[in-house]
């Protein structure tokens, strides 16, 4: 099976500090600890990327195809806003899952919008960390029960 991509959006790398009553205690390292840890005893490749930059991501994005697998990704702000995150997640065609750690849609209701969710074939949030190992095996299930 081709790798699958997870992708963490802007200020990311500050989990664990950052926001602890909404976002947690976990910082990214452990998260892409436990990522690796699930994916190797599923016999699965992973390439994780963090990236401040709407542009990294989008290039990011546009190399995936006919290279990944699935893409797991947290937008995190951009999800709001970016209309060129999901161009290419919509061009590129590689399933896509978006996940949040927080509830997006219990909160501020700019966060309750994600432009990137209808070109994605589902988005799971407000599981802490434990969303993006939801995000995982949501990605492996894909071609699972018809989907
Ligand atoms: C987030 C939710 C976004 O609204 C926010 O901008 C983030 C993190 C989440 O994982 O809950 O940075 O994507």
């Amino acid at each position: 099976m081709k790798p699958i991509l997870v992708i963490h959006g802007p200020n990311l790398q500050l989990l664990g500090t950052r926001q602890v009553s909404i976002y947690g205690r976990v910082n990214l390292a452990t998260i892409n600890r436990r990522l690796r840890a699930l994916a190797s005893s599923l016999g699965v490749r992973l390439t994780i990327l963090q990236s401040n930059h709407e542009g990294e991501m989008v290039e990011a994005i546009g190399r995936a195809k006919g290279r990944y697998a699935a893409i797991v990704i947290n937008p995190a702000a951009y999800t709001h806003t970016s209309i060129a995150i999901r161009d290419a997640v919509e061009a590129v065609r590689v399933p896509t899952i978006e996940v949040h750690l927080s509830n997006i849609h219990a909160r501020e209701a700019f966060r309750q919008q994600s432009l990137i969710a209808p070109v994605c074939r589902g988005q799971i949030c407000g599981f802490g960390a434990e969303s993006y190992l939801l995000g995982l095996q949501a990605a492996l299930g894909l071609g699972r029960m018809g989907r």
